[in-house]
């Protein structure tokens, strides 16, 4: 039997599967493609989470391009965050190449075109669906996390929450959070000190600042109505095939806050609400999340705790994760260790730097009597990687060096016009991208304290009134009496409608 023959035989039995799976590409072995000898991943393991590293232009894109699109044809929903805005192609068939031809036939399988069902989301007021959630949906805990706040001011921020319940007043934007927030310590400060305890005015303080910088990022857009229900994100179209959810995040790559509590209020909806999942033997819901790292750049630890037992959590409900970055060591070491896929593209050894990199990364991959891991890493071709998964009993497969197999759709984004059109046929773009400003806590409140303020007004005139009929009339009372009742009108002025008008206009200029 010769070398590439036992390669072959290695590969096959390694890569062996009763169930649905899909296809990577075939192994390579001394620089060449062993056609046949697929890497295949099994359905089953996908809930696994997985890893696509890899320097730029060496193919991280294109592989979950790849996975995507094999997962929809298989009925699997798909969600992409893209966060480079060249993920659109998808919705096209690929118009083919004779190095695409080339490809295949060394890999062995025949290429096909054809393009997908994509719906396209956005955070912001991009084109897409628009995808928001509300401050009660969210939740104080994870608000909380979010705005990194003190124990003590995540207490206050639960009592808020426990407030707003019992007062049937609800929070829906940041607007509302804030004004409750104010009227904690002003108007509202008897009424909640006698039935939640003290509230210093500055821990509110403190919440508020940390709010208006959760704001400058965009957060305002983000929270608010329509909210998104995840279970729209699970839609299989009329042939079977999952719909490819792709979020455009490119006007957010530089508001890493605004992404971390976008991807984790996402995680926990999806995990509350998906059901357990017994050995069905099929992701529900597959999610990719191009440039990782962006993620986990400015979480804190409270943060990075919650993200790592949701990736753990979440496996259970049929949601696998892949995280698309440059280097393995982008990933926190928790996350890392939870991963059943790893598609490694090549990496770059220009500093001292890269070479470490790269022996630890090597170090954290199977070991192969085929291959010189550490080697292999830096030698690997474009649209080529380093592949270890898990097999249906989920232990882990050889390790294999593979030829990856091209996108059947379009590599390339859609043109504006292709993309406008696309987005009149959405059914969801109805559904969601209606502005909604409903009565909640922000109008409830203003109310309040309007009703409250005309009260005392009208006490006040009152109080005048027999003032001025015990009879005294002289001018330097009527001068005091006058002032007093004016007080009185322009408290009323300037209190709640007042703000309210202004702050209309200001949230107008903000947008
Ligand atoms: N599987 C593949 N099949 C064919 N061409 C590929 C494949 N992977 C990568 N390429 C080529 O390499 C280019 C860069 O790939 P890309 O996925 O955008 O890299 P990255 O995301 O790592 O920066 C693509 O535009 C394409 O021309
Ligand atoms: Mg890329």
């Amino acid at each position: 039997m010769n070398d590439n023959q036992a390669f072959f035989d290695h590969i096959n039995k390694g890569y062996i599967t009763k169930g649905d799976f899909i296809t990577m590409g075939a192994a390579m072995y001394k620089g060449e493609t062993i056609a046949n000898a697929h890497v295949k991943i099994p359905l089953k393991t996908l809930n696994r989470h997985g890893l696509i590293a890899g320097a730029t232009g060496t193919g991280k894109t294109k592989t979950l391009q790849i996975i995507a699109e094999n997962l929809s044809e298989q009925g699997i929903p798909v969600l992409l965050m893209d966060i480079k805005g060249d993920l659109s192609g998808i919705a096209a068939a690929s118009p083919g190449h004779p190095k695409i031809n080339e490809r295949h036939e060394k890999i062995g399988i025949p290429f096909e075109a054809k393009g997908f069902p994509v719906e396209i989301l956005s955070l912001s007021d991009q084109d897409g669906v628009r995808l928001r959630a509300t401050v009660s949906e969210f939740g104080p805990v994870l608000l909380s996390r979010i705005l990194d706040v003190t124990t003590t001011q995540a207490g206050i921020i639960s009592i808020i929450f426990k407030y707003c319940d019992d007062n049937k007043l609800p929070l829906l934007d940041l607007k509302d959070l804030k004004k409750v927030l104010q009227f904690a310590t002003r108007e509202g400060k008897e009424e909640l000190e006698k039935d939640y305890g003290r509230i210093s005015t500055a821990s509110t303080g403190s919440i508020l600042r940390k709010i208006v910088e959760l704001e400058q990022q965009g957060a305002d857009l983000f929270f608010g109505e329509k909210s998104f229900e995840v279970q729209d994100l699970c839609r299989i179209d009329e042939n079977g095939r999952g719909v490819i959810n792709i979020i455009r995040l490119t006007d957010i790559q530089d508001k890493p806050k605004l992404f971390s509590t976008f991807m984790l209020s996402l995680l926990a909806e999806i995990y509350s609400t998906f059901p357990e999942q017994g050995d069905s033997g099929r992701p529900e819901l597959v999610i990719f999340l191009d440039e990782a790292h962006l993620i986990f750049k400015e979480a804190s630890n409270a943060l990075m705790g919650q993200i790592e037992s949701i990736v753990k959590l979440i496996r259970s409900k049929g949601v696998g994760l892949y995280f698309v970055t440059q280097n393995p060591t982008d990933i926190p070491d928790g996350v890392l260790s939870q991963l059943g896929l790893k598609v490694q593209h090549a990496l770059r050894a220009f500093t001292a730097k890269d070479r470490k990199a790269i022996k630890l990364t090597a170090e954290n991959y199977p070991i192969s009597e085929y291959y010189d891991t550490k080697e292999i890493l830096t030698s690997l071709g474009i649209g080529e990687a380093l592949i270890s998964a898990l097999d249906e009993k989920g232990r882990p497969t050889p390790l294999a060096a593979t030829m990856l197999r091209a996108p059947m759709s379009r590599m390339d984004i859609l043109s504006e016009q292709e993309l406008k059109d696309h987005l009149k046929k959405s059914k969801l773009i109805p559904k969601y991208n209606e502005e909604i400003d409903r009565e909640s806590a922000y109008e409830l409140l203003n109310d309040k304290i309007e009703k409250a303020e005309a009260e005392e007004a009208k006490v006040a005139a009152k109080k005048e009134r027999e003032k001025l009929d015990r009879g005294s009339s002289n001018s330097s009372s009527r001068n005091r009496r006058t002032s007093a009742t004016e007080k009185a009108v322009i408290k009323v002025l300037t209190s709640a409608t007042f703000i309210r008008g202004a702050l209309g206009v200001l949230n107008k200029l903000l947008k």
